[in-house]
């Protein structure tokens, strides 16, 4: 019989929705040495709570997200909540020796995020706790094949990264103010919401790390209606208004380990792309492109012009466990292949990735934009 093991869930909305689905499916798509069980899920509200537990599949429901990590049959402790809970919720799991998933960025600052690395660190040594930061994109397969022709040499040496993220959910100037547009709450804007994905996904994919960066950033609607109720990237607005104080867009162009040049863009205001994360990486061999937009889709030049690979082969990355080619996986499915990667790890001992260290040196990145951006430009090391 196949080994269970507790899952505890704080936060139900736009990520706990998407990672109840992975929670729930993951088994009955891949073999996994042990199978989750959705045993309880943490909210603020007691009805609101217990009707999205039962709506996703949750056993029990927890008001205080301290009783949910304190639960004897929770041993993995997922967290969904906006980055300024981040910290004390992964550190009070990891000292309680559960094993935790946290939602991206890691943190709200370099500070929140050491004491995340070093307390996970400190519970590996101690308990064997596993911890992982949830950059889900690393887990679409045509992200996976990328990264596997550039470790595998057919790109030969990497020359450009060109990496974007682009969105348009508040280009209109009365979408209110919700938590993503509040500092305090969310760390920064588009930078750390959209920009750590693409920075993540450009060290993954080249397997380079950045090491300095120039960095712009701008907040072009600097007032809004405040928010009467928020969910993921829709809200409702009241009469009253409030500044936005973090950044709209943020452009950076950065060097990499092993000498790329590297340029980012992350913005909510792209009229007409909704979820455009991008990247293109030109090599001495040949180049590679991908638009989540189409997400099945990798475009890969060796030499001749770029050529479409459908990446629905069962010998693509993830792809194998799920539909015959050409049928196409979504944005959920990349959740699902996180908690599948998260599972294995925890059931074999291995080490997830990415890590908190990971996820560390994400926010540093993040934190020399913002300074740069704010001292002109200058060229900041990481
Ligand atoms: N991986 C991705 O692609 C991706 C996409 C969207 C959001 N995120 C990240 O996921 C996290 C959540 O974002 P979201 O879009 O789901 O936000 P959301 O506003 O849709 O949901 C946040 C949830 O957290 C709950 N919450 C807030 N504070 C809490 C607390 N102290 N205790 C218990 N519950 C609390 C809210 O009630 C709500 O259920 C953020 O860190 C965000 O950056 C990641």
């Amino acid at each position: 019989m196949t080994q269970t093991i507790g899952v505890g869930m704080v936060g139900y909305a736009f990520m706990g929705r998407v990672h109840s689905q992975a929670w729930r499916n993951v088994s009955a798509f891949f073999d996994l040495p042990v199978t989750p069980v959705m045993a309880a899920l943490a909210g603020r509200s007691k009805d609101k709570t217990a009707a999205a537990a039962a709506r996703l599949g949750w056993k029990a429901a927890e008001t205080d997200w301290r009783e949910l990590v304190a639960r004897d049959d929770v041993q993995i402790v997922d967290i969904c909540t906006p980055g300024d809970s981040h910290a004390e919720i992964a550190i009070a799991a990891l000292e309680a020796g559960k094993h935790v998933l946290c939602e991206k960025p890691l943190a709200n600052t370099v500070a929140e995020a050491e004491a995340m690395a070093e307390a996970a660190a400190k519970a590996a040594a101690a308990s064997g706790a596993k911890s992982m930061v949830a950059f889900n994109y690393r887990r679409v397969p045509a992200i996976a094949l990328a990264r596997r022709l550039v470790a595998d040499g057919r790109l030969g040496v990497i020359r450009h990264v060109r990496a974007q993220y682009l969105q348009d959910w508040i280009v209109d100037p009365d979408f209110p103010l919700v938590w993503r547009l509040q500092k305090d709450k969310a760390g920064s804007g588009a930078l750390g919401d959209i920009g750590a994905h693409i920075i993540d996904t450009a060290q993954f994919v080249t397997g380079q790390r950045l090491v300095g960066v120039s960095g712009l950033t701008e907040t072009f609607v600097k007032e809004r209606p405040l928010a009467e109720s928020s969910e993921g990237l829709g809200g409702s607005r009241t009469a009253e208004k409030g500044p936005v104080t973090v950044d709209d867009a943020a452009l950076f162009i950065g060097r990499m380990s092993e000498g790329a040049l590297a340029s980012f863009e992350a913005t909510r205001f792209a009229t007409g792309r909704k979820n455009a994360l991008r990247i293109e990486v030109n090599g001495s061999l040949g180049s590679l492109a991908f638009d989540f937009e189409a997400m099945n889709e990798l475009w890969v030049d060796q030499g001749e012009g770029f050529t479409r690979i459908l990446v629905t082969e069962p010998d693509h990355p993830y792809v194998g466990a799920w539909w015959p080619p050409g049928h196409g996986l979504g944005y959920e499915h990349t959740f699902t292949h996180e908690i599948r990667d998260f599972l294995e790890a925890v059931a074999t001992g291995a080490d997830p990735s990415p890590s908190f260290a990971d996820g560390l040196q994400v926010q540093k990145v993040l934190a020399a934009v913002e300074r740069s951006a704010s001292e002109e430009s200058r060229w900041t090391e990481i």
